[in-house]
C-alpha cells in the first residue's frame, strides 16, 4: 500500500498539530454552546475522530453518507444522500465535518440539505482544500490545509476505497489511477 504513495503531502505529525490548533479555535467559537458534529463518511472518520479527541468539551456526533465519486477521481456533480442522520438538527450549532472540498459540489448540496433542517447555526470544517478546483462557491469556516491540485489519499481519504487508513496523507502515484474522461 505505501509503495502506491508517490509521496508525503501531510505528515502525522502535522496533521495532529493542525487537528489541535482547529479544535481550540472550535471551543473558543462554541464557548457556553451546544455543539453537534456530523461527519460525513467515509473520509472524514479519521478526521472526526482526531478532533473529536482534541475537542473536551460537551459534543454530540452524528453521522451521513453522500456519494458523488463512484470509483473514480472526479465529482460527477450528481450527489445522492446514502445514509441520512439518526438525530433532528432544529435549533442545534451544527458542524459539518468533511474530508476535503473539491469542486464544493458535495459541500454545496449538502448544506442546502442541512438547512431545511433549521439548525440555529450551520458551518463547515474540512481537513483538505483543493481550492483551484473549486467550481460552486461554499463557505468553509475552519479549514486544515489548502492542497494543491493533486490526487490524495490516507487519514480517511480513498482510492477505490483502498489506502484509507495511511496514517498520512499522500499524493497516489499518478499511473495508478485511472484518467476519468474529460
Ligand atoms: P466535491 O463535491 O468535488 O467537492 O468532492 C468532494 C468529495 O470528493 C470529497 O468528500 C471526497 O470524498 C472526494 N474527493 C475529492 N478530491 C479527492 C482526493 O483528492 N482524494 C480522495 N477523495 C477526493
Ligand atoms: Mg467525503
Amino acid at each position: 500500500m505505501q509503495e502506491d504513495v508517490a509521496k508525503i503531502l501531510i505528515g502525522h505529525e502535522d496533521l495532529r498539530r493542525r487537528t489541535a490548533e482547529l479544535a481550540g479555535q472550535i471551543k473558543t467559537d462554541y464557548e457556553g454552546q451546544d455543539l453537534v458534529l456530523i461527519c460525513v463518511l467515509k473520509g472524514a472518520v479519521m478526521f472526526l475522530v482526531d478532533l473529536m479527541k482534541e475537542l473536551q468539551r460537551p459534543l454530540e456526533v452524528d453521522f451521513m453518507a453522500v456519494s458523488s465519486y463512484g470509483a473514480s477521481t472526479r465529482s460527477s456533480g450528481v450527489v445522492r444522500l446514502t445514509k441520512d442522520l439518526d438525530m433532528s438538527l432544529e435549533g442545534r450549532n451544527v458542524l459539518v465535518v468533511e474530508d476535503i472540498v473539491d469542486s464544493g459540489r458535495t459541500l454545496q448540496y449538502l448544506t442546502n440539505v442541512l438547512k431545511l433542517r433549521q439548525p440555529a447555526s450551520l458551518r463547515i470544517c474540512a481537513l483538505l482544500d483543493k481550492r483551484e478546483r473549486r467550481e460552486v462557491n461554499v463557505a468553509v469556516d475552519y479549514v486544515g490545509f489548502v492542497i494543491p491540485n493533486e490526487f490524495v489519499i490516507g487519514y480517511g481519504l480513498d482510492y477505490g476505497e483502498v489506502y484509507r487508513n495511511l496514517p498520512f496523507v499522500g499524493v497516489l502515484k499518478p499511473e495508478l489511477y485511472k484518467m476519468p474522461d474529460a
